[in-house]
């Protein structure tokens, strides 16, 4: 049976390489079409947690991962020789920077390395994670030429994006239209042909895994650029006295040609403070300095200090020093309605207010606690209740279950960072 007739008939057995906040949403809609799934992760957690059908990331459903697991669609090992029998692998493990900015493809190295000791010939494997142009034909595709493999004969090797965007309740891993880039033009005509009968969305291939890397990495270039952008705009507004989300509403009106990005206390997650850079490092190969990507990082790094700039004026005018007050901040993870805190503001916010004697507490209703490496501290999530003892709360990310009109009511100062307090008028509460 080929590798497309075995896809088409459902009868391929779909592996996945990582098992985290891509790999799994992605290995519970592969397994939901009918496929058979074994997920492949290094973290024990993650693996008897998947064995014991108990889910771990908030875009999975609970019920339908345990009815995965239990029906036996779904199942997770350590051990790379499940591999074997796997007709398409996806691989989504970290890309994060290392200490100097620089892109640590250690994990991408790591698990191709893993696989191309474990993998059957007639095999489609295609890495999801996000990286520079060039990881899929400097790293996975010799990784596994060197086992003997020809791409585009007897192994297939692709890239394809991942574009979840966690908490987002319409686009999910099964809607959210797929880049594509193979290696060859069978490796492009297995891929589509795969993603088609995994997902309910349009497939749009391109000529090369270099593409296909690259134009992933523009999306969250995009972003970080606009935000910084919107942050800036932030900072002037504050010396003229203007209301910079009243700009931003008001530019909105415009039917084209303006897209509205929204300041904040500073970018988080996995994706969009780390992503620009992976480009930033390869752009010197070809002697070329990414200006406006560094110039986006600068300005977007220095809002946990405006931030804390802005909180020390409001507490002056009421006579208070940062170092003498009670400040609570209202969310640790960097966006609303999740428990992810990788790069969140927050982390630099608590330093600074440190390095300046702050008196603060935290609450996250997706966070009991966390410990930072900045710091080395670990901070407890305080009770909303405990709210009016604090001279200033700090909304710093917009959570949904936070009931702001309380928040106003109940609190000496707010300072809102998100435009969570929108529509609410008081003279307690400051924006951003
Ligand atoms: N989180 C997002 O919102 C998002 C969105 C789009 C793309 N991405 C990209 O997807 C990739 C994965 O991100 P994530 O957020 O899922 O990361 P994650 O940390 O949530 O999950 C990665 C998993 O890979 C496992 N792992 C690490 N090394 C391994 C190895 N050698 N073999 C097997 N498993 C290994 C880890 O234990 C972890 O469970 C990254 O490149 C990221 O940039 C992430």
């Amino acid at each position: 049976m080929t590798l497309i007739s075995k896809i088409k008939e459902k009868k391929a057995v779909v592996g996945v390489v990582g098992l985290g906040y891509v790999g799994l949403p992605m290995a519970v809609t592969v397994a939901r079409k009918g496929y058979q799934v074994i997920g492949v992760d290094v973290s024990q957690y993650a693996v008897e947690h998947v064995n014991a059908g108990e889910n771990y990331i908030g875009d999975v459903d609970d019920d339908e991962l345990a009815k995965q697991v239990k029906n036996g669609q779904l199942k997770a090992s350590m051990d790379y020789s499940v591999m074997k029998n796997a007709d398409v692998i996806m691989v989504a493990v970290p890309t994060p920077l290392d200490k100097y900015q620089q892109p640590d493809s250690s994990y991408v190295r790591a698990s191709v390395a893993s696989l191309a000791k474990n993998v059957s010939p007639d095999t489609l494997v295609i890495l999801e994670s996000t990286t520079y142009p060039g990881t899929t034909e400097e790293i996975v595709a010799p990784a596994f030429q060197k086992e003997g493999f020809e791409i585009g004969k007897d192994f297939y090797i692709a890239f394809s994006p991942e574009r979840v965007d966690p908490g987002n309740k319409t686009y999910k891993t099964h809607n959210t239209p797929k880049v594509v880039g193979g290696v060859t033009p069978k490796c492009n005509e297995i891929s589509k042909i795969f993603y088609e009968m995994v997902l309910d969305a349009p497939i749009h291939l391109v000529s090369s895994p270099a593409i296909a890397e690259l134009e992933k990495i523009y999306e969250n270039t995009f972003r970080n650029i606009n935000i910084a952008l919107a942050n800036e705009m932030t900072i002037l507004c504050e010396k003229m006295g203007l209301d910079v989300w009243e700009v931003i509403e008001a530019a909105k009106t415009k039917p084209y040609g303006f897209m509205a990005f929204y300041p904040g206390p500073g970018i988080g997650g996995h994706c969009i403070p780390l992503d620009p850079f992976y480009l930033t490092w390869k752009a010197r190969e070809y002697g070329y300095h990414t200006r406006l990507i560094e110039l986006a990082g600068e300005i977007n790094n220095d809002m946990p200090g405006f931030v804390v700039t802005k909180a020390a004026k409001i507490l002056n005018k009421q006579k208070k020093a940062l170092s003498n007050s009670k400040i609570l901040l209202l969310g640790a993870a960097y966006k609303k309605d999740i428990e992810d805190m990788r790069e969140s503001p927050i982390y630099n916010i608590i330093k600074i207010l440190e390095e300046n004697q702050a008196n603060f507490d935290y609450n996250d209703p997706y966070i009991p606690s966390f410990r930072s490496e900045l710091t080395c501290k670990e901070y407890h999530s305080v009770d909303l209740d405990k709210l009016p003892e604090y001279d200033l709360v700090i909304i710093l990310t917009n959570h949904s279950s936070y009931d702001c009109e309380k928040i106003v009511k109940k609190a000496k100062l707010v300072l809102d960072t998100r435009l969570a307090c929108n529509g609410l008028e008081s003279e307690n509460l400051f924006r951003m």
